[in-house]
């Protein structure tokens, strides 16, 4: 049975106030568009229409996934009228699932349910029970003498009356469909209502003319199918999602100081006795070895952290496209900068305000005070000494520092790029160097010490 998916995204999102489409505002680091995506991809469909209208180019232009198309929407005349926009794309023979572009937190395993339910010959409706249902479409039932309740048909908020109002169980928007029956019933949509729309929901009182099942699905909890018209539904709904993931780390045996302040914008994947304190961010893909210890306030993006580092609080690792590693043992921080392209060895120390950055530290390198590495190579048992930096841009080009096995880097030196220097050598502290340094020797640049007997300082005249 072919499956297509219609993903309704025209609409303006005006409670957003805000110029982005509201589609494209993140949760946890993606777009909700590209949440629902990523679940529609959990339901196996032979294709994804998107209904764009709203900032079509800029939703177009921004999200993807395998067999997703566009459709746009111009004028947005509502929810039906977005859905017969993607007719043309639908297989006659299938089945048609239909989603809301703004309800990011909908699990596949719902959806499939769902096209279960439809079975290729029935409407299925996802539907939940609400304690508050102001705004929602409702649900009418009708009971048999027999006691068996059937839906009748979805009457929207603004149409219902008192009575109808009372009904707590609600549409949440996802529905799936006989598709050639749908096609049919969307032909006869009208928009005689309260809000002068086409509205989707007016195809359920169509299928019980025709005499079609109609049957109601629920999603295992109704979280799932909040959707986002508002900066402050959005912001429930992140914090949902991150407590979400918070448990399923805490399952996992990771130890979260407070489950409530940690934000995982991404994919962490946790090794055993793991331990993160307060406020820490994780974006991207991060992987964090055994018995590894995050401080508080630290921020890792798209980076790989070995067995048994510790990195001390308010640590940034931005690894970006280019990753940063981190070797078994390492101490990283507090107030660490690892940037794109880091990639430290086993037992490596990272102090305060010291930046790394497109280099590469052999086991055991030390850099513990107020450095800059970049674009450089340090190897095994370097120490970089407090207040020393490679000069790697000439002003136009990066150029590369290499600095051999057991270098001793006095403090505030300036290597300028590109430099080598040799295996075993040591720099004078306060040394500008410009030129190879050699193997095992002492190399200083500064100028020598001199004290003048008899110096007068200037007094102020008067
Ligand atoms: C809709 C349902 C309502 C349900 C509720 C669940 C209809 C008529 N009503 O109401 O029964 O309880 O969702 O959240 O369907 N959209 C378009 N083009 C349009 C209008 C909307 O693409 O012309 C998109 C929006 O971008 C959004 C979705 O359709 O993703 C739902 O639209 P919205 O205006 O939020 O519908 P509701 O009034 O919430
Ligand atoms: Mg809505």
């Amino acid at each position: 049975m072919a499956l297509d998916i219609v993903i309704m995204a025209a609409g303006k999102g005006t409670r957003m106030k805000s110029d982005r489409p509201k589609v494209l505002h993140p949760l946890a680091g993606r777009s909700l568009l590209a949440h629902v995506l990523h679940t529609a991809g959990g339901v196996n469909a032979d294709r994804i229409v998107v209904v764009t209208g709203h900032g079509a180019d800029q939703v177009e232009a921004t999200v993807s996934a395998p067999r997703l198309q566009f459709v746009r929407q111009m004028p947005q005349l509502g929810t039906g009228h977005a859905v017969q926009q993607a007719v043309p794309q639908l297989h006659d023979e299938g089945v048609t699932l239909i989603l809301n572009g703004d309800t990011p937190l909908t699990e596949a395993a719902t959806l499939r349910a769902l096209v279960a339910a439809c079975g290729g010959d029935k409407l299925a409706l996802l539907t939940v029970t609400l304690g508050d249902a102001t705004g929602y479409g409702r649900i009418v039932r009708s009971t048999s003498e027999t006691g068996v309740s059937t839906v009748q048909a979805i009457v929207e908020h603004k149409d219902a009356t008192p009575a109808q109002r009372l009904i707590t169980e609600v549409y949440t928007g996802a529905m799936a469909a006989p598709t050639a029956l749908l096609k049919r019933w969307l032909a006869r949509l009208d928009n005689h209502n309260a809000q002068g729309e086409y509205y989707l929901t007016d195809v359920v009182a169509f299928a019980v003319a025709d005499g079609v099942p109609v049957t109601a699905a629920q999603p295992r909890r109704a979280s799932e199918v909040l959707g986002v018209n508002s900066p402050r539904q959005l912001a429930e709904l992140e914090r949902l999602y991150q407590r979400d993931q918070a448990d399923a780390l805490l399952d996992a045996g990771v130890r979260l100081a407070d489950p409530a302040r940690l934000d995982v914008r991404g994919s962490l994947h946790c090794g055993v006795d793991v331990a993160i304190d307060v406020n820490c961010v994780f974006e991207g893909a991060v992987s964090l070895g055994d018995r590894v210890q995050i401080g508080a306030n630290c921020v890792l993006r798209n980076a790989t952290i070995g067995d048994d580092v510790v990195i001390h609080p308010f640590t940034h690792i931005d690894g970006d496209t280019l990753g940063v590693t981190v070797g078994r043992g390492s101490l990283i921080g507090p107030y660490a900068r690892l940037r794109p392209g880091a990639v430290l060895g086993a037992e490596v120390h990272i102090g305060n305000f010291v930046e790394v950055k497109n280099s590469t530290l052999a086991d055991g390198a030390k850099a513990n005070h107020l450095a800059y590495l970049g674009d450089a190579t340090v190897g095994e048992r370097v120490n970089f000494g407090a207040g020393s930096i490679t000069a790697n841009y000439d002003g136009a080009r990066k150029h590369r520092t290499d600095i051999g096995a057991d270098v001793h880097v006095g403090s505030n030196c300036v290597l300028v790029a590109p430099i080598s220097i040799g295996a075993g050598a040591t720099i004078g502290a306060g040394s500008t160097v410009g030129k190879q340094a050699p193997a095992g020797q002492l190399t200083v640049t500064r100028a020598r010490q001199v004290s003048l007997p008899g110096w007068k300082r200037p007094v102020k005249p008067g």
